[in-house]
Order: structure tokens, then C-alpha cells, then sequence
């Protein structure tokens, strides 16, 4: 069974443009389990442009609701993730000029620190992701790490398909990472730029067993409703 997670950032972006208190990010993460989410995503972001630490701690408070939580590795984020406590963690890259997180990590760079995180994490039977570019070297490396999961960055695969370009080097990309991850004893994600078309061709690599997705999921939602696009996606992946 392939599961959903439901990025409810922006519905915290909605909500800062007024400055006020709606919509509610803690109101919309139980709306969208109750319309069929597996999970909800949300990114702690060090800006903090749209979650903020009193929407993940009360997210994170909600009974029965699997919550992902994206951080970067700057070491304040890391300690507030740890007084927060998801069910899952997801490790991002984070820049401060990008309007979305752009990339996979940087695993070789980052190594020491992503292994004290994930190990901190651990501890606490957190079940940790990285996001990453589909290649096998950082497929190894995540391994090495000691990751529970891997979160492929399907963006370049989204973009093309969005524009109509040949997807086929870049699906055998992920499809070869799926392979050796699920290998190797980890589970398999994805998740960036997601919409219906790119959804439905990843959901036929048996080895992605769960999808994030944000953006497209709001801005379609505008249209025709959370219920209705979360049916969809459901509909798609299942
Ligand atoms: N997965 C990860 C790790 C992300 O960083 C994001 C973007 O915040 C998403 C999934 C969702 O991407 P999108 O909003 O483009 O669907």
C-alpha cells in the first residue's frame, strides 16, 4: 500500500500573509487526515516563513496524526526537533534564498553532522529520512548514515514532465535508486513539484511506498477542494 502525506505548509503561508490566526495549520492537519492524509509534512523552516514551533508542537500534539517533520541541520532547528518530538524526521537542505527547498542534501559535505542527527533521532525512535537527489552514490551513503528512509527529490522529474520533455533518463534514475535503497533496507519516498501526472507515473515504481506532497495539493484545492484532490491523489497512488 502506497501511503500520502499531506504538506500543510501553505497553509501556513495563507495564514501570515494576514498576520492573523487563519487558516489554521493545526485546524487543516486533522481536516486532511479525516479526508484520507496518511501523514502530514511540515518544514520548520530557520526563517520560519510559514510553521512556526508553536504550530509543530501543537500538530505534533494531535492524537492519532503521523506527523513529518522537515528540518534542516543548523543545530537550533535539530534541539527544537527534539522538544517537539514528530513521529517522523525528514532532513533537508535549507538556503535562505530559495522560494523552495531546490535539492537533494549534500551528503558528502555534511556527513559527520547528518550521522550525530539521524543518531540523535534515533535515540528517540524517530524514523529518519533524508531527501535526496536520485543517484546511487548518495543512495550508498545514506546507508552508510544509518537512515530509515529516503526521500527522493522528484523535482527535475516534475519539471519535465510539467514542460513535456523526455522524462525517460530521469524515471530510470529513480527507478534505479528505488531499486538499490529498497536493497540496501530502507524505505522509499518522494516528494517535490508533485502533481497528477508526475504521481501517477512514480506510483507505478513499486518500490516508492509513500509521496509528499504540498503545493499542487493547496493550489488545486482552491478549485475544487482538499476532499476532492486528496481522493485523487489517493485514487492514484493506491
Ligand atoms: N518533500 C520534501 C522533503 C520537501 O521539502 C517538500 C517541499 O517543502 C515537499 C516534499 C513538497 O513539495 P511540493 O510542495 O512541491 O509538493
Amino acid at each position: 500500500m502506497k501511503r500520502i502525506g499531506v504538506n500543510i505548509d501553505h497553509i501556513a503561508t495563507l495564514r501570515n500573509a494576514r498576520g492573523e490566526h487563519h487558516p489554521d495549520p493545526f485546524f487543516a492537519a486533522k481536516f486532511v487526515k479525516k479526508l484520507g492524509a496518511d501523514s502530514i509534512t511540515i518544514h520548520l523552516r530557520e526563517d520560519r516563513r510559514h510553521i512556526n514551533d508553536s504550530d509543530a508542537k501543537k500538530i505534533c500534539s494531535i492524537k492519532n496524526l503521523l506527523v513529518n517533520l522537515e528540518i534542516s541541520i543548523k543545530d537550533e532547528i535539530v534541539e527544537n526537533a527534539l522538544k517537539i518530538n514528530p513521529n517522523f524526521i525528514c532532513i533537508v537542505p535549507e538556503n535562505r534564498k530559495e522560494v523552495t527547498t531546490e535539492g537533494g542534501l549534500n551528503l558528502k559535505k555534511n556527513k559527520n553532522k547528518i550521522k550525530s542527527i539521524i543518531n540523535l533521532f534515533k535515540k528517540k525512535r524517530i524514523r529518519t529520512s533524508l531527501f535526496i537527489n536520485p543517484n546511487l552514490n548518495d543512495i550508498l551513503i545514506s546507508k552508510d548514515l544509518g537512515a530509515d528512509c529516503i526521500e527522493i527529490h522528484t523535482g527535475r522529474l516534475a519539471n519535465l514532465v510539467k514542460s513535456k520533455k523526455n522524462i525517460y533518463k530521469e524515471l530510470l534514475r529513480i527507478k534505479k535508486s528505488s531499486k538499490l535503497a529498497e536493497q540496501l533496507g530502507m524505505e522509499v519516498h518522494a516528494g517535490h513539484g508533485l502533481d497528477y501526472r508526475s504521481t501517477k507515473l512514480l506510483s507505478k515504481i513499486n518500490e516508492i511506498k509513500e509521496f509528499n506532497i504540498g503545493h499542487f495539493i493547496i493550489g488545486e484545492s482552491v478549485f475544487y477542494g482538499l476532499q476532492k484532490v486528496i481522493k485523487e491523489f489517493r485514487k492514484i497512488v493506491k
